[in-house]
């Protein structure tokens, strides 16, 4: 395919006014979005409080109003478990419940969740979402340290990221290699990723006139995953709630249960955050930095695939690694400490036929632009994802990729106020796909602003001052 490469060569990244303008506009969604407690990914399409949104969300949030971006994760970690997890949806009650499918009645999380503790005096999800909290937390401790150390922000959330952490490593090694599983495809985030779709062959589909989806009313049908999808989707959940949420078991009770790439890349990379909060806090950093060590050496070990130069899903049903190749698998780069050349690889891979980052498109493709189920338009098949994208710009940073992270941070701001933050886009074209004014779009457009050097001739104005 020839490359329409979301070309915004003068688009807002490239002139002071242009970033000036997007810092505006990124803080407006904020605001809007802002409940009073916490933030929603959307009004229309998802009117409650996501886990890794929330994240993502703190992090931008943290150059607004860094109390805010406390209070963010705090709300979130409010509702976590007894035996750990953080949920993946904490719902609001002053919500109709039908403005949301699956709804807290479905979940029932207060009594099917009560063995597993959870919460009595809120509803949530029953399922978790990837580990982005304590990295969200330590940036959000660095953005004013001396105002974190005031409300004794770490101290307050270190046990509670600490307890998570030892959920998903505890409860959800359930391969036996030191990875975390997931259980259903909502948790690593990505929907309807082709990654998921060997796996959920197993699962038998509940009849689509069983339920009634909410996102429709919202979002293009074609953008968003199938009746088929759901059906699945709903046969997994209630599953797992039946089973009073009970992670492991004997003879492998789960019927989708598959190692992640991304979300153990994540997993790491929060485990190394923590590290520094527990520094922070007066506890003892070591058991940290050793678990994100295992992580790191359990992903290459399982999950490489040194031949195609990507990490891949493995699906412990059949013990295999799952063949499609999505961009979970180029997550890892966000780690510390990854081999020089699983990283070397992993940046060749980014720019090569399978995702085209810098060559044929600007901003990475959920999934292989190559791979038979690529799709521009529908969700988790092919779409390019902010938060990924980000990801992506720090990894590539980090390791001092540093040129590739500059095309990558201005192509992202550039399809951000071109799109009008939107959840994603079209990775050829730059044309905006699902909701508009979407959360994460907005905060880590503004993380990106703020870390880039100003254009030449850049002056703050009084606006900028108060941000
Ligand atoms: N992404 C899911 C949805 O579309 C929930 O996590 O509702």
């Amino acid at each position: 395919m020839t490359a329409p490469v979301l070309t915004r060569p003068h688009g807002p990244a490239h002139t002071p006014q242009g970033r000036t303008a997007l810092r505006r506009a990124a803080r407006r969604v904020l605001l809007h979005n802002w409940t009073g407690t916490s933030t929603v990914p959307s009004h229309g399409l998802y009117p409650h409080q996501w886990s890794w949104d929330s994240a993502f969300v703190a992090i931008g949030l943290r150059h607004l109003s860094v109390r805010r971006a406390q209070r963010e994760l705090e709300t979130l970690t409010a509702a976590q478990w007894g035996d750990g997890r953080v949920p993946h949806i904490v719902f609001n009650r002053a919500v109709p419940l039908g403005a949301y499918f699956p709804s807290p009645d479905f979940w029932r999380s207060s009594t099917a969740g009560a063995a597993a503790g959870a919460p009595q005096e809120v509803e949530t999800s029953g399922i978790v979402q990837p580990p982005v909290h304590a990295l969200a937390a330590w940036l959000v401790h660095e953005a004013d340290p001396a105002a974190s150390r005031r409300r004794g922000f770490l101290p307050r959330l270190y046990p509670r990221l600490a307890a998570w952490h030892r959920y998903l490593a505890d409860r959800r090694d359930l391969g036996g290699g030191g990875l975390a599983a997931v259980l259903h495809p909502w948790e690593p985030g990505m929907d309807n990723s082709p990654c998921w779709d060997g796996p959920l062959q197993r699962v038998e589909p509940v009849p689509a006139s069983t339920f009634r989806r909410a996102d429709l009313d919202h979002g293009a049908a074609s953008d968003r995953p199938t009746d088929l999808d759901y059906g699945r989707y709903v046969r997994l959940a209630a599953d797992y709630r039946d089973r009073g949420y009970r992670d492991g078991g004997p003879g492998g009770a789960h019927a989708f249960a598959v190692e992640d790439p991304g979300t153990n890349a994540l997993f790491a990379a929060s485990e190394h955050a923590l590290a520094r909060i527990a520094a922070e806090v007066g506890a003892a950093p070591g058991p940290h930095v050793r678990r994100a060590e295992a992580l790191t050496d359990a992903l290459v070990t399982r999950l490489w695939d040194a031949q195609t130069g990507v990490f891949r899903c493995r699906d412990l049903r059949a013990d295999a690694l799952v063949p499609e190749i999505g961009v979970g698998g180029l997550i890892p780069l966000l780690v510390p400490g990854l081999p020089a050349d699983v990283v070397r690889a992993l940046v060749r891979t980014a720019a090569g036929p399978h995702f085209g980052l810098g060559d044929t498109v600007r901003m990475a493709p959920s999934y292989d632009l190559a791979g038979h189920a690529f799709d521009p338009g529908r969700y988790w098949r092919g779409p390019a994802w902010f938060n990924v994208n980000w990801l992506l710009e720090r990894g590539l940073r980090q390791h001092g990729y540093t040129d590739r992270a500059d095309a990558l941070r201005d192509a992202a701001l550039d399809a951000a106020g071109g799109s009008g933050f939107a959840e994603y886009v079209d990775p050829y074209s730059g044309e905006a796909r699902g909701t508009r004014d979407f959360s994460w779009t907005a905060a880590l457009a503004l993380d990106l602003l703020a870390a880039a050097p100003a254009p030449v001739l850049a002056a703050p104005t009084p606006e900028e001052d108060t941000a």
